[in-house]
């Protein structure tokens, strides 16, 4: 591995898939995607968007699908609305709803069938092009300080290598994860040397827990079209970074707090109370609610 900072390209461009079917939030995203629940007054692929943005992307491609239409709407304009809201004085108001158009060049592109994950990426290979690309899952949320996505693209710029983000989890839940052996580097690095989807707690090489963020060279795509469907019948991207891992060097990131899976309902409804409590607009009068809800279910403080 070498330092040549300068002679990387740029990672200019994000895929965020938000294809799939969304059956652990069945029956409400039948009709509406999880991934326009509402956290607190923005849905949750906002903040994932605002994630990439704040991290530098400039050029983001969300993969949809026909029952997914409102994810569009969301990031287009909406002259009329906004004109009312500018006639009534909302001026604010206004503003917030043209901004979300403006956030950065955002395109979608369609799965067509929600084949897995790996397959979700694959559909972003002519869009991307020759760069390296992260991709954000359209469902996961990370809190704005855990800094993940720009510390992965510091990563990149210093080794030239793909990063994915890791978080150690216990045991017994690696099974819900893609899992990585790697060994130590320092400064929040590790040095993936195998990767395995969703092992046995009792075979499982580690308790290293794939979480939601990557960044990939364009090899990564050759890997995507070879990949046949793994567990569960889909084509998976922790598949795909296998193979990878037999041409390229890969580095996972490590982290510990500030990530929300909410397309599962328990860490839904902690997004929401977390986020709830960071808003300087609404935290302190939250927080008071929750003191008041303690109270009479007579829960003590946790640690
Ligand atoms: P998940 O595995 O969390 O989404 O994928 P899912 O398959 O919709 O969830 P369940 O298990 O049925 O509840 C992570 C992200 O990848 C997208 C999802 O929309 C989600 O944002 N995804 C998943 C796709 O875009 N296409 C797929 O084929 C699968």
């Amino acid at each position: 591995m070498t330092d040549a900072t300068t002679a990387r390209p740029p990672v200019r461009k994000a895929v965020i898939p938000a294809a799939g079917l969304g059956t652990r939030f069945l029956p409400f995203s039948k009709a509406v995607p999880k991934e326009m629940l509402p956290v607190v007054d923005r849905p949750v692929i906002q903040y994932v968007v605002e994630e990439a943005v704040d991290a530098g992307i400039e050029d983001i491609l969300i993969i949809t699908s026909r029952h997914k239409k409102v994810l569009e709407d969301h990031f287009d304009r909406l002259p009329e609305l906004e004109d009312q809201l500018e006639a009534k004085g909302k001026t604010e108001e206004a503003a917030t709803v043209r901004d979300l158009f403006s956030l950065a060049q955002i395109h979608f592109v369609r799965q067509g069938e929600a084949l897995g994950l790996g397959h979700a990426i694959g559909v972003a290979r002519n869009h991307v092009g020759d760069e390296p690309f992260v991709v954000l899952l359209g469902d996961d949320i990370m809190a704005p300080e855990a800094g993940v996505l720009k510390g992965m693209i510091d990563a990149y710029q210093q080794h030239g290598s793909s990063v994915v983000a890791l978080m150690e989890v216990p045991k017994q839940d690696i099974s819900a994860y893609g899992c990585a052996a790697a060994t130590e580097l320092g400064d929040r690095l590790v040095q993936i040397s195998d990767l395995v989807e969703k092992p046995a707690p009792e075979v499982a090489p580690s308790n290293l827990a794939i979480m939601g963020r990557y960044l990939f060279t364009p090899t990564i795509f050759d890997e995507i079209e070879a990949t046949a469907p793994g567990v569960g019948g889909e084509i998976q991207i922790t598949d795909a970074m296998a193979t990878l891992l037999q041409r390229e060097s890969m580095l996972g990131y490590t982290f510990t707090e500030g990530r929300f899976d909410t397309g599962k309902k328990g860490d839904y409804l902690r997004a929401v109370v977390e986020m709830a409590l960071a808003r300087p607009d609404l935290g302190p009068e939250f927080r008071t609610l929750l003191g008041e809800i303690a109270a009479r279910e007579g829960l003590s403080g946790g640690s």
